[in-house]
């Protein structure tokens, strides 16, 4: 059913203004009690076998939103309703700013696909920490904050700008993710460099910790799938030695490999960063040599073209505790939650593992 409407009504309208109308109708309904009851009750059925404790936190299930989606903490709720056992917000900057100018989104129907360069638009770390001081939460679901650089901040004074979001928002924060992997801000991706990285990570884990003092926030970085292997290595090593807990791979692509003819030149060479079905396959590489790395010292979580529970199983065995989707929403629609969670907990029952913590990483230590 929803395939049908995404056709005579979503396809039609411009993606961004669809995204819009459908966060305001998520919004809106999960406002009404009785309906995000239904509606909860409908998409978010629980599973007891894939109940999930990963950076200390416990969950519901491993499946969670991705950042972009909900970029200035309006609708968590909303995205709990309809399932989704985490909601990473964000990224936020220090400073508000409106992004690049529109037309920045675009669907690659064919290819299960989206190019966006949105270039972080957001309400900025105050706004966003204040909302998220005066949030009374409906649903309990964890949330992930994701930070990222002020366009109009210099580079020399990216660090800086960074503390200032942890200082804002650490105190909200179930977790808190270090983006320095979105191609749409300039200069930001050369952030993953480990000269560059250590000193970023090191004063946001302090100013994490001057400000959430009675408790660790669990600190992440993300990474981008376009980094060589030596780099995704280096990350890796820089990650264990700072003591850090986790990583996400990946972001986006500036890529454009995977994609079939019907998307056409003309949208395939739009700038900015390819997310779905196309970014499947790297994503779940990066990942994997991730975990080949750090083991079970840091915790990994997997997002890039996950669209099934096969998708979400495939990266849970490559070494996810986590695992993150945004791209196949837009195609799959509210009941996608609910498919990925019943196909992952039958997929758990037919695997030889207990649990979903025992399947983490099997595919690398045992390889076939
Ligand atoms: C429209 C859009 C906006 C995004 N904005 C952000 C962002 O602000 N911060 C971030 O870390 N990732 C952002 N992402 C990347 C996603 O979080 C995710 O890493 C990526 O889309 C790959 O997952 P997917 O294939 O399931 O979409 C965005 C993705 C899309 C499609």
């Amino acid at each position: 059913m929803y395939k049908i409407f995404f056709k005579l009504v979503f396809s039609r309208l411009d993606p961004e203004r669809a995204h819009h109308l459908a966060f305001r109708w998520i919004r809106l309904a999960a406002r009404v009690p009785v309906l995000r009851t239904f509606v909860a009750a409908a998409l978010a059925p629980r599973y007891a076998e894939l109940r999930t404790e990963a950076l200390g936190l416990r969950m519901h299930g491993p499946f969670g939103l991705a950042a972009g989606f909900d970029k200035n903490a309006v609708g968590i709720d909303g995205m709990a309703m309809l399932g989704f056992d985490h909601v990473e917000i964000g990224t936020v900057t220090g400073e508000p700013q409106p992004g690049n100018p529109r037309k920045r989104l675009f669907r690659l129907v064919a290819d299960r696909a989206l190019i966006n360069r949105m270039g972080f638009n957001n309400d900025g770390s105050l706004t966003v920490a204040a909302r998220l001081a005066s949030r009374r939460p409906v649903f309990r679901t964890v949330v992930g904050v994701n930070i990222g650089k002020t366009k109009a901040v210099p580079e020399a004074e990216a660090v800086a700008d960074y503390v200032k979001s942890a200082e804002r928002l650490a105190p909200y924060a179930d977790y808190l993710v270090v983006n320095v992997s979105s191609p749409n801000t300039p200069g930001l991706r050369d952030l993953q460099a480990t000269e560059a990285l250590r000193p970023l990570l090191t004063a946001v884990r302090e100013a994490a910790d001057r400000v959430a003092a009675a408790r660790r926030v669990p600190l992440l970085v993300k990474i981008a799938p376009d980094l060589a292997d030596e780099d995704v290595d280096a990350v890796a090593d820089l990650a264990v030695e700072l003591g850090l807990d986790g990583i996400i791979a990946t972001n986006t692509t500036i890529a454009r490999e995977g994609l079939g003819l019907e998307s056409g030149p003309s949208l395939v060479q739009e700038a900015g960063g390819l997310s779905g079905a196309p970014l499947k396959a790297r994503s779940l590489e990066v990942l994997r040599r991730l975990y080949a790395r750090v083991g079970d010292r840091i915790t990994l979580i997997g997002v890039g073209g996950v669209e099934t529970a096969e998708d979400a199983w495939q990266r849970i065995l490559a070494g996810a505790t986590l695992v993150q989707g945004y791209s196949a929403f837009v195609y799959e629609g509210p009941f996608w939650c609910r498919t990925v969670h019943k196909g992952l907990a039958a997929r758990l029952r037919q695997s030889p593992y207990a649990t979903l913590a025992d399947a983490v990483g099997a595919d690398v230590r045992n390889p076939a």
